[in-house]
This record gives C-alpha cells, structure tokens and sequence, in this order.
C-alpha cells in the first residue's frame, strides 16, 4: 500500500503541474506582486506586465513552450534525480528494485550504470542550479509584500508564498548533495571550524529529508492554486495588513 499511496501522489503531482504550466493564464497577480513558482522566472516577451521580476530578455514563446522554461526542467531534473523520489520512483512506478527480497518483473538489474538510469548521478550538478532557482523565489516572495496601495503589505498569498520558499530551502538545504558540499572530502573536521557548522546543521535537515521532499511538493502546489485562484478572480487575497 505504501508505494501505492507515494506512485498516486507523484502522478497527481506530474498531471497538476503539466496541465498548469502549459495554461499560461492565472499565474500572477499584479496587486500584489504574488508570481506561482511554476512560472518564475517569467523572462519570455509575452509574460503578464509586471511578472518579469528579472526582465524579458526571450522573445514570445508559442503555446508549446511553457513560460516556465527556464526553472521547470531544473526543478523536474532536481526532483527526479533526488535520492529520496528515487526510492519512491522505483519501488512505486519503475518496479526495479521494488524492495529487499521482493521478485520483479526486470530480468536483469543494472542499476544506474546504463542508460536511462545513469542520468540519476546529474542530481550533483542540478543541486547548484536548483539553489539558483531557490534564490529566485526567495526574490519573489519577498515582493510580495505589496500592499493594497503599493506599500507595505501582508496578506494570506504572502504567508503561502513564504511558507513555500522556507519549504523549498528546507528540502534544498537537506539534500545529500548539499551535505556532501558543506562537509564532504575533508580530512579533520577540526581544521575547518565552520564548514564542520555548516555540515552539523545540514546533516540534522538531511535526516528529515524525505519530509521536506513531500512537504514542499503539496506547498507548491497549494501556492500555485491558491495564486490561480485571486488571479482568475475566483475570490480575493484575504488580507492583514493593507
Ligand atoms: Fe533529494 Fe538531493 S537527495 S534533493
């Protein structure tokens, strides 16, 4: 049941965020600066006016290719590449390994040494740009503090955004990789006073890896709904301040 439960919540996330990046509407709100991470950075000529948080520097793009283009293929190829979905992937949807003991459909096992698994080790290198995409939200949630008259503003868009983007860092931040970075290869932890700091800390986010993994993946999308909905005007941002 378990590896049931994980396959449905991984396909129900794979058919939202299609469906939802290809929409090209309802992904921002000018009121107050509210932009979904599905759509940041929105660099392309035909993104909404004032969504461009880092400027249109691609030309329009046709209907096939989402105004995402820059961050989603880096944010899919990190998640699926993550040590914690490639437990889940593979006992739930690819059947190899399914688990210790259990027989499976594969005749033979190859791990990801061969094609198309061995693309699973580009994890290392979608780390550095998955903490790029990260500062990128950080920046967006950050404007949008954007009040009702263009000041100072919090509303209940602000506080989903911000805990998605501490989400997000929670699962960045506890990742393998980042571990290996901060404390990998070295010697004598005594030597290197602070990267030992940076490791005990990173190292207690890794054990909860796994929980910030699908945590951050229903923030997410709780973050875009909910930014589709005020855009399309299905109701208003509630509001606390301004
Ligand atoms: Fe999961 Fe790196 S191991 S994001």
């Amino acid at each position: 049941m378990p590896p049931l439960g994980i396959a449905a919540i991984l396909l129900f996330f794979i058919a939202y965020a299609t469906v939802r990046i290809f929409m090209a509407k309802w992904y921002f709100v000018p009121e107050h600066n509210y932009l979904t991470p599905l759509y940041s950075p929105c660099v392309a000529e035909n993104c909404v006016p004032g969504s461009s948080h880092f400027g249109t520097w691609l030309p329009a793009l046709p209907f096939f290719i989402p105004l995402g283009i820059i961050a989603f293929p880096i944010v899919a190829g990190f998640r699926v590449t993550c040590y914690y979905y490639r437990k889940s992937g593979y006992r739930s949807l690819w059947a190899s390994p399914q688990a210790c003991a259990v027989k499976e459909p594969h005749t033979k096992y190859t791990g990801e040494t061969r094609f198309p698994l061995i693309f699973m080790n580009a994890h290392r290198y979608f780390w550095y740009l998955a903490f790029a995409v990260l500062l990128i939200n950080f920046y967006d949630a950050a404007l949008g503090f954007k009040g009702t008259d263009g000041g100072f503003g919090i509303g209940l868009g602000t506080v989903i955004i911000w805990v998605n983007v501490l989400a997000l860092a929670g699962y960045t931040l506890s990742c393998h990789v980042c571990r290996h970075i901060t404390g990998g290869r070295l010697k004598h932890f005594s030597k290197h006073p602070l990267r030992y700091k940076f490791w005990t800390f990173v190292s207690k986010l890794n054990a909860k890896h796994g929980t910030y993994a699908m945590t951050s993946l229903f923030t997410v999308i709780l973050t875009d709904a909910y930014i589709m909905a005020v855009s399309a005007g299905w109701f208003s941002d509630l509001r606390f301040i301004n």
